[in-house]
């Protein structure tokens, strides 16, 4: 029997690219980054799907794809791809307003609109939206940042309570997930006197790895995470 298939977007590095490691022993992997050749990891028996989410058109082809190619057979949705640009409003140009929204949450909501539709057919799937620990206690010079995290937590709860009252006796859930200061490639490009001063307000006195963020993706899309629906998950050392 075929695997259930799940897409990753942002599956190039960081958390990402550890939920694909997780998951890729238990499902078929839909890969995707801004460019094909940014995975590099886990190609064979997967697919891999390319699009710029910041550009429209790119966005429309790749949710196109999505649905032609692996509507079917596509189990869960794993809206992960991000990018925080950080600045004081005031410096924020126009351009990363805009690319962090489209990024951040109008990507995520589009391709929600497709897999909730798939769903719907077939009763059953699983959306997980990566949101920030920042949605729910703001961060200075993240505040556009912290607003699209927010949106998606709003956007979660609000389409898990969609979803109830549209379909019947179905299996749909969608979650978020707030991560606080885990290691990655974005968060490695943090100055290190910053990272001491988050460091600092961190009850675990360390920073989270991405395989812990992994592990409870792979918990929320099993069956043992049945009855968690709607919920944000905070995954941080307890910081907040
Ligand atoms: N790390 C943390 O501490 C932390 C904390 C809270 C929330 N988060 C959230 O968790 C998610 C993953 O974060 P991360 O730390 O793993 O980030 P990361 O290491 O910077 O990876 C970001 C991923 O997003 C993709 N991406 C960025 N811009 C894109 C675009 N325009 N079009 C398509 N794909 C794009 C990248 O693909 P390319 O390689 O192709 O650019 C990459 O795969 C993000 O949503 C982030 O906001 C992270």
């Amino acid at each position: 029997m075929s695997k259930p298939k799940v897409l990753i977007t942002g599956a190039s590095k960081g958390l990402g690219l550890a939920i694909a490691k997780k998951l890729n022993p238990d499902y078929t992997l839909i890969l995707h980054a801004s460019k094909a050749e940014n995975i590099t990891e886990l190609r064979e028996g997967n697919h891999v799907l390319a699009a710029d989410l910041s550009d429209p058109e790119e966005l429309k082809n790749f949710c196109k794809a999505l649905k032609t190619e692996h509507g079917d057979e596509l189990f869960a949705i794993i809206n992960n791809a991000g990018i925080a640009l950080d600045k004081p409003l005031t410096f924020q140009p126009e351009r990363d307003i805009d690319a962090m929204i489209a990024v951040n949450l109008k990507a995520p909501i589009t391709i929600s609109k497709v897999a909730v539709k798939l769903f719907g057919l077939k009763g059953k799937g699983v959306i997980i939206n990566l949101s920030s620990c920042v949605a729910e206690t703001g961060n200075a010079f993240q505040s556009v940042y912290a607003a699209t995290k927010a949106g998606l937590i709003a956007f979660s709860k609000s389409l898990a309570k969609e979803v109830g009252a549209v379909y019947h006796d179905h299996q749909i859930r969608v979650l978020s997930i707030a991560p606080g200061f885990i290691q990655t490639p974005m968060t490695d490009a943090i100055p290190e006197t910053e990272k001491e001063k988050y460091l600092k307000m961190i009850p675990a006195q360390r920073f989270g790895q991405a395989d812990e963020v992994a592990e409870t993706v792979a918990f929320l899309l099993s069956d043992k995470a049945s009855y968690i629906n709607g919920s944000c998950i905070d995954i941080n050392g307890g910081l907040f």
